[in-house]
């Protein structure tokens, strides 16, 4: 073979991944018709559609057409451009597969694909196959950086392709090795052990095939992938120790016996009536179970013969032996849209209850204590650092940018801020007594996922901030915050920014808990944090006006935000939100750079909107605006409730209830996400899924 990387040298992911949606169900002695799979499948599917993507595609077991010999243990794929949908009415139109048909045991899978190598159609849709007969079938999250070398090896073997992915050459190879397999003993994991000793990049792997009837393989090396279980029996073991495999390719007496794996007594199931559902995410587990597993780089999960088992090829220094099944706390409903007419919105009209969230059981305001238990047993640590390096991309960078001051003054100490792709274009100099904060939403975006792992590699201390638990970020950090907003589906991110807001504060808060002199200080803040849900309700009452905002602006082309001080993040944050889902150009502009540039811009038709608040900046933002009225502009004004100076110059104003000047940014954002949501509505786009975006950007 052409490349050869072997486990035993752990990848460190360089190339990023598209986020795509993977999704499997495997029911063992549990019966089912296949127009239920279908459903299970298709649903799977559904949920992670707000991960992006342009097409989508299933096996089951049972002939079709795409392939050339029908017979019963055949695998048929089904294929479409476009949305899930789309698929889904495909499935029915299958003249070959019985929908009433009962398996009893069955595994299936599906995929949603965003296309990077190749366009959206069919062929490049997963899953991808490894012959016309669908021998071998997998669907895969990530990118193989060698399949050049690879599809060159197996095409000079007589393998042929038929589509321009990268991911081709994994069933391929997976039909290689079985064909050159030593006897006929090979099993299905240890088949996929070899095949991902060969592929580099990254990947969340599942295999299907035709001569492993009802068995499943996982794998997952940089990308997510976790595995539900559900079953009326009491699991024999929520702890599932690892197999190791070392000996396997070192030519030891070992090898005989892991062609064929006996049955494992480390595994969960007993072989007893029991569904399992892989998943890149939770969403698409939740609604049929709570107990999920999460996978860690370079496991190999299988299920054979309905029991659940983890192998991993050589036992690295330190790593944990053992797999624990968790018992998820998410609520179906809270992934749900309800009565709203998309998630975004939903989202943005849940922050009085994700602040909330992100402070309970962590502030006492009775006694001005706050703990967060993710970073306590660090804060000595922390306290000596040198710096803090606060690092993200897009929404949690302007978290990060929001709460610079605020933790520069609470800390005392240095505080950068940085996005992630640039601090790595710099190879910023990092230091053993820095402290450096990922913030990521998904915890899973390869850049600030790349910034950890090269912050790790230079001796800092490293915490995340993170919304998702079990992501990579929040297993690779040293220490940190969830903070605990909820499942946020829309691309655009509204709840979780406010709530990565809120977690840095408290930060500043707990590390400042014995400096005397900043105590008056810390009780104004903690008391701006125990009215913010009630706040941030009265600011969503401002929905109306800012609608009727939007039914004036919609058709612009652009649109300006501008602000200083603590506002400054909101300004970057508000256009950010605009142009990710209206397409309407905007940009954030800091109020002191204006007559830098900016103000050539302004004329009585280019559309503003100023924050103007009564902070330490206020008299600075009235010469802005002066400026701004004095070229004939017609500012749109977020103010205080009870500024008349202000409102007597402003086109138009949305007066914000005022709370102290490190939280306003909170407050003053919400009006934008919601203008945001309205102008994208009134231009016909689709909120939650805007073009060319993903939720989570693990590409590079
Ligand atoms: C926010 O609306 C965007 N979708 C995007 O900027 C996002 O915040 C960024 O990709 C970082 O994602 P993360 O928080 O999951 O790391």
């Amino acid at each position: 073979m052409p490349t050869g990387r072997g486990l035993q040298e752990r990848v460190v992911v360089v190339a990023g991944l598209v986020k795509v949606g993977i999704f499997a169900y495997l029911n063992h002695q549990v019966p089912r018709t296949r127009k239920e799979i279908f459903e299970t499948l298709v649903n799977g599917l559904k949920r992670l559609e707000y991960r992006g993507y342009d097409s989508a595609g299933i096996a089951v077991d049972g002939p079709n057409k795409m392939m050339t010999d029908l017979n019963s243990k055949a695998i048929a794929l089904i294929k479409k451009k476009g949305k899930v949908k789309a698929l889904d009415e495909a499935l029915y139109k299958q003249d070959t597969l019985d929908l009433d048909e009962v398996l009893c045991t069955h595994f299936g899978i599906a995929h949603t694909r965003w296309a990077t190598h190749g366009e959206p159609n069919p062929v490049n849709s997963h899953p991808h196959r490894s012959d016309k007969n669908n021998e071998f079938v997998v669907i895969h999250n990530g990118i193989i950086t060698n399949y050049k070398e690879l599809k060159k090896y197996l095409s000079s073997k007589g393998y042929e392709f038929e589509s321009e992915t990268d991911t081709e050459v994994i069933p391929k190879l997976t039909k290689y090795i079985h064909d050159n397999r030593e006897s006929d003993n090979l099993s299905f994991s240890t088949l996929v052990e070899r095949v991902i000793q060969e592929l580099e990049g990254a990947f969340a792997l599942v295999f299907k095939s035709r001569h492993y009837p009802g068995e499943a393989v996982a794998a997952r090396r940089g990308s997510p992938l976790l595995i539900g279980v559900r079953s009326e029996f009491e699991l024999s073991t929520e702890q599932i120790p690892i197999q190791y495999n070392g000996a396997l390719f070192k030519g030891d007496v070992k090898e005989k016996n892991s062609h064929n794996r006996p049955e494992c007594p480390n595994s969960v199931g007993d072989g007893k009536a029991v569904e399992y559902y892989f998943a890149s995410d939770a969403s698409a587990i939740i609604e049929h179970t709570n107990k999920v597993l999460y996978l860690e780089d370079d496991d190999i999960a299988a299920v054979i013969g309905g029991r659940l088992s983890i192998h991993r090829l050589n036992r690295q220094a330190g790593e944990d032996p053992v797999r624990a099944i968790q018992t998820l706390k998410m609520e179906l409903q809270q992934i749900m849209k309800g009565n709203f007419e998309a998630f975004m919105q939903k989202e943005i009209f849940e922050q009085p209850e994700s602040v909330f969230n992100t402070m309970r059981g962590r502030i006492c305001f009775d006694t001005s204590c706050v703990v967060l238990g993710g970073l306590k047993d660090h804060l000595k640590e922390i306290k000596r650092c040198r710096r803090l390096i606060l690092i993200g991309c897009g929404t949690s960078f302007h978290a990060a940018v929001a709460t610079r001051q605020i933790l520069e003054e609470l800390t005392e100490l240095p505080v950068m801020v940085e996005l992630a792709s640039d601090f790595l274009d710099r190879n910023t100099p990092v230091f053993r007594d820095d402290v450096c904060f990922f913030i990521s939403q998904s915890g899973e975006t390869a850049d600030t996922l790349m910034a950890l792992r090269y912050c790790k590699d230079q001796g800092a201390l490293t915490a995340g901030i993170t919304n998702t638990v079990g992501s990579s970020i929040s297993r690779e950090t040293d220490c940190g915050v969830h903070i605990n907003a909820g499942p946020e589906i829309g691309v655009a991110s509204t709840k979780a920014y406010t709530s990565q807001f809120v977690a840095l504060v408290m930060f500043g808060l707990m590390i400042s808990e014995d400096r005397i002199s900043l105590q008056k200080r810390r009780l104004e803040i903690m008391e701006g944090l125990r009215v913010l849900p009630e706040l941030i309700k009265e600011v969503l009452t401002l929905d109306g006006k800012i609608k009727a905002i939007a039914d004036e602006l919609y058709d612009q082309k652009s649109l300006l935000v501008m602000g200083r001080g603590f506002n400054y993040a909101t300004c970057l944050e508000g256009a950010l939100k605009i142009k990710e889902i209206t397409y309407m150009h905007s940009e954030g502009i800091l109020a002191g750079e204006l007559k830098h540039g900016p103000l050539a811009l302004i004329d009585k038709d280019m559309p503003v909107i100023m924050i103007i608040m009564k902070d330490a900046c206020y008299t600075k933002c009235q010469n802005a605006l002066q400026q701004v009225t004095a070229r004939s502009g017609r500012p749109i004004i977020l103010c205080c409730q009870d500024d008349e100076d202000i409102m007597k110059n402003a086109y138009k104003t949305i007066e914000l209830p005022h709370t102290v000047d490190c939280l306003q940014g909170i407050l003053s954002v919400i009006p934008l996400q919601l203008l945001s949501f309205h102008l994208a509505v009134l231009r016909g786009y689709d909120v939650d899924c805007p073009r060319n975006l993903a939720k989570s950007v693990t590409v590079e």
